[in-house]
């Protein structure tokens, strides 16, 4: 296998409008990469450019043909999809949390992707006991859904990172993180700019190569951490470049 972190040029990121996409991209401009960015919304796409993305594609990942035009020639993909409120968290069925992540994980194999990196969350899989029962069982559809996203992650072939973060929060990164790995390690909850950070970090991280964390801040800590890992994340490689800085 190629390592993404050197050769990556072009990187996606799917759900880009979203909290944590928005984040991503935020990241993601200062450096030498070329990011593309999607949304389902023509009405968005002068906002993702203005936020720095490089290219924007108007994109519907329930539809398999745009899940191809978005992912083209992309050396990176990082996803952030995810479902809006609506009662299919808990009654699942069609969701973009599986049919959309499954259509773009295939355009990923069958195009020049390298590394698949995807946003789960703690309460999927091995990691079911990190989310209270409540919440669980509201969420259960996105939660079923999330875990079959996994799978097919992991059976296809593709280098992945899957990160797991606990409940999001808008407080200010704190880079103090507790990273778990085996599903039964940590929970709480972790900040956007924090988990943005590591997404980017990733695929340039050979430690993080086809593994999958639970990741809360130590601030956001509940209860006693287990299995915790050290990952030494390539935080360089998405450093700020400064001509791109001028911009
Ligand atoms: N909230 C939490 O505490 C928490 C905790 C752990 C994990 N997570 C998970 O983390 C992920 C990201 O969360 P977030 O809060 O940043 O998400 P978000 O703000 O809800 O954004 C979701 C993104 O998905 C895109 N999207 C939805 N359906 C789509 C479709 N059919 N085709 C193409 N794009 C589609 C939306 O794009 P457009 O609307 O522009 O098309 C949007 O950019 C989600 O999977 C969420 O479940 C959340």
């Amino acid at each position: 296998m190629t390592d993404a972190g050197a050769t990556a040029d072009r990187v996606l990121i799917a759900g880009a409008t979203g909290d944590t996409g928005t984040e991503l991209l935020s990241v993601l401009h200062p450096t030498d990469l070329t990011v593309r960015a999607t949304t389902r919304s023509y009405a968005n796409v002068d906002t993702l450019e203005r936020l720095g993305a490089d290219e924007v594609v108007v994109a519907d990942f329930f539809d398999a043909a745009d899940a191809v035009t978005a992912a083209e020639d992309c050396d990176v993909v990082y996803c952030t999809l995810g479902t809006p409120p609506s009662y299919r968290h808990t009654i699942g069925g069609k969701l973009v949390d599986r049919t959309g992540v499954s259509n773009l994980l295939t355009a990923s194999v069958s195009g020049d992707v390298s590394h698949f990196v995807h946003m789960s969350a703690i309460g999927v899989g091995n990691s079911k006991a990190g989310l209270p029962l409540p919440a669980r069982l509201l969420i259960r559809g996105s939660l079923r859904a999330k875990q079959d996203a996994e799978t097919t992650i992991r059976r296809s072939g593709l280098d992945y990172t899957i990160v797991r973060p606990g409940k999001l929060t808008n407080a200010p990164p704190s880079g103090d993180l507790l990273i778990g790995e085996g599903g039964d390690s940590v929970t709480g909850s972790i900040s956007r700019t924090d988990i943005a950070r590591i997404l980017a970090a990733a695929p340039f991280t050979s430690d993080a190569r086809n593994r999958t964390f639970e990741i809360v801040s130590r601030d956001g800590l509940e209860g006693t951490p287990t299995n915790l890992v050290d990952v030494d994340w390539a935080f360089d490689r998405v450093q700020a470049d400064r001509d791109r800085m001028r911009l």
